[in-house]
């Protein structure tokens, strides 16, 4: 059984005729933009809205008509995947480097639903490493900031060279394990100049779809 096929094409029952639908980015949101193109085929109207090149080439490809976050004036619903997902809906996304736009996204979305596999659930966030992106200039400093800290932070790594986000900026993963606090340390990476996001997100999601072995549980807040 393909547990992100089942869990992304179960989220594709939450689509209705005529909604404005944030694509999200990923190996299982890939399954849910597929079911939508699938939908679109068959005579389904919306409009998406993506998170990253990726899934614009995807969905371009599946004919689903698409517009910018900066052309619509609301998102009825996005769909997303996530790396962990802690008991409180908070969780760690940006596994995929899209961490960027699918926060634009999701904060502009009026529903936001997470698709991820039972691998996923965590008590604490932190054991998958946290991305946070960060402006190319500077880019050192804040690497040693962060090991200052006790973060161990790494360069993400693409082919050799720094692995570079659909926006031109790099990524520093940093291993804090558990995160007591989201709120608290998502706030302040964000304070730090040259820092541009970071892969918490916190109160962004109410509803959670858990792809079991053979079923999807639906957990909402
Ligand atoms: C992309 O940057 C990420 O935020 C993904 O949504 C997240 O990494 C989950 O991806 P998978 O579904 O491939 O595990």
């Amino acid at each position: 059984m393909n547990v992100k096929k089942l869990v992304g094409e179960k989220a594709s029952e939450y689509i209705e005729d005529g909604m404005i639908v944030g694509l999200g980015t990923g190996s299982t949101a890939y399954y849910f933009v597929e079911a939508v193109g699938k939908m679109v085929s068959e005579g389904l109207h919306i409009t998406g809205v993506t998170t990253s090149i990726a899934t614009q080439k995807q969905a371009e490809g599946l004919g689903i008509p698409l517009k910018s976050v900066d052309e619509v004036d609301h998102i009825d619903l996005t769909v997303d995947g996530a790396d962990e997902v802690a008991p409180d809906f908070s969780g760690i996304k940006g596994g995929g480097g899209a961490l960027l736009f699918e926060k634009i996204v999701a904060k502009r979305s009026e529903k936001v639903i997470w698709i991820v596999d039972d691998s996923k659930m965590v008590d604490q966030l932190g054991a998958f490493p946290l991305p946070v992106e960060v402006v190319c200039y500077g880019a050192d400093r804040l690497f040693n900031d962060f090991k200052e800290k006790g973060f161990k932070p790494k360069f993400r790594m693409k082919d050799g060279e720094r692995y570079l986000t659909d926006s031109h900026h790099y990524i520093i993963d940093l291993d804090v394990f558990p995160i007591e606090n989201p709120v608290e340390l998502g706030t302040y990476l964000k304070s730090l100049t040259g820092v541009v996001e970071h892969g918490l997100f916190t109160n962004l999601t109410e509803t959670v779809l858990v792809g079991k072995e053979n079923h999807v549980e639906i957990l909402s807040k």
